[in-house]
């Protein structure tokens, strides 16, 4: 049925259809969905504290008995930078005074530790058949251990340079994350926001360079949302494809209402990629402080620390039915985006992708 078997033997999977590990927004009973219906189900522990991922990995693997995934962030931990801090306090005032918030209020240290020993305890205890890292590896002692687990490894790339240093380090598996994706960029060879905003090769340029710089399987992602999409990428030398933003709408999701009602009403212009909410670049619909602040900001506070200072302004703009600082994580091909649930979209994807793939490779008449 599919051209290319790399994917689906690796990791014994019917659908080389991965669900993107969205944190925050993937539900168990959404990761299952995709489990059970054929494709790679994952699940986005990287901002979960430990004991809280635990429970969440052996939950997952009460509702299915299929290969899980299991995604981690390998970020440089963030360091305390007082005039970095001080200086996006100083930008936000204008927006705490003209919603009525004390600007010296003390506001929540949001921090997010990378993959670390702790999570590494957590991969040794419920061995998820995959894992798979954003923004890098984590160190080699760390990584041996994950693999003696008997976890497959995954790994974002963003250029070529990134896919060989992810196969010289050990991936068995490299995401080709284009210029399209939803949500953070991957990127960790070159930690400047502009290059990313402006250089980031796109999906379509990105996957054929990778697949000719490694030997390891090359999972497309970024603007894939149908059949479609997932033909070009296997026309590419993609033995999978990793898909995001499609499932955002399935009513498993954790998308929220506002969120959802803006992925409908989104063109395929709608969205840019910022740094303002997280300190890193991410795709997201345009937003008012994403546009009067950023999209770039230079300067920002170390990736995830200016999260804390917006979260007082996201609480309270939130209920008054105010979307101006929260962030609707988006890729280009939000418009594509079906409303139905997960297993029952997983299948269509398969179904539509094999079709197209039979009909290109037809002669015609
Ligand atoms: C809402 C959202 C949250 C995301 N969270 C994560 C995450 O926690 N870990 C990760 O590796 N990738 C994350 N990504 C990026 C995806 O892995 C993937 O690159 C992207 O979904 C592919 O592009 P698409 O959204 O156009 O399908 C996220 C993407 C979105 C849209």
């Amino acid at each position: 049925m599919w051209p290319d078997h790399r994917l689906i033997d690796l990791l014994e999977i019917e659908h080389p259809i991965v669900l993107s590990p969205m944190a925050g927004f993937v539900t168990l009973e959404m990761a299952a969905a995709v489990c059970n219906a054929g494709g790679l189900g994952s699940i986005g522990c990287g901002p979960m504290e430990p004991a809280v991922a635990t429970k969440t990995i052996h939950a997952l693997r009460r509702l299915t008995d299929k290969p899980i995934n299991v995604n981690f962030f390998c970020h440089v931990q963030a360091t305390t930078a007082t005039d970095r801090e001080e200086a996006w306090r100083d930008r936000l005032s204008p927006y705490y005074r003209e919603l009525g918030i004390d600007s010296a209020i003390s506001v929540p240290r949001i921090d997010i530790p990378p993959f670390d020993e702790a999570k590494c305890k957590i991969v040794e205890e419920t061995k998820p058949d995959v894992v798979s890292f954003h923004f890098g590896l984590p160190n080699s002692a760390l990584l041996e251990r994950v693999k003696a687990a008997g976890c497959r490894i995954m790994g974002s790339a963003t250029t070529v340079a990134e896919a060989r240093w992810l196969e010289m380090h050990g991936v068995d598996i490299i995401i080709a994350q284009g210029y399209e994706a939803g949500g953070h960029r991957g990127t960790f060879l070159t930690q400047t926001a502009n290059w990313v905003s402006s250089s980031q090769p796109g999906t379509l340029a990105l996957v054929p360079q990778v697949v000719d710089a490694v030997k390891v399987p090359v999972v497309a992602a970024g603007g894939i949302a149908d059949g479609r999409g997932i033909a070009a990428a296997f026309a590419l030398g993609a033995a999978g494809t990793q898909l995001g933003t499609a499932y955002l709408l399935c009513p498993e999701a954790a998308t929220s209402e506002p969120h959802r009602d803006a992925l409908q009403d989104a063109d395929s212009d709608a969205t840019f990629v910022t740094n303002v909410f997280t300190g890193r670049p991410a795709r997201a619909l345009s937003n008012r402080l994403a546009l009067e602040v950023g999209p770039i900001a230079n300067g920002l506070p170390d990736f995830p620390l200016p999260m804390g200072p917006l979260a007082p302004l996201r609480a309270k703009a939130e209920t008054q039915g105010n979307s101006d600082f929260t962030p609707f994580w988006s890729g280009q091909a939000s418009p594509l985006g079906r409303e139905m649930p997960a297993g029952e979209l997983t299948l269509k994807l398969a179904q539509e992708a094999i079709d197209r793939l039979k009909r290109l490779s037809k002669p015609r008449p």
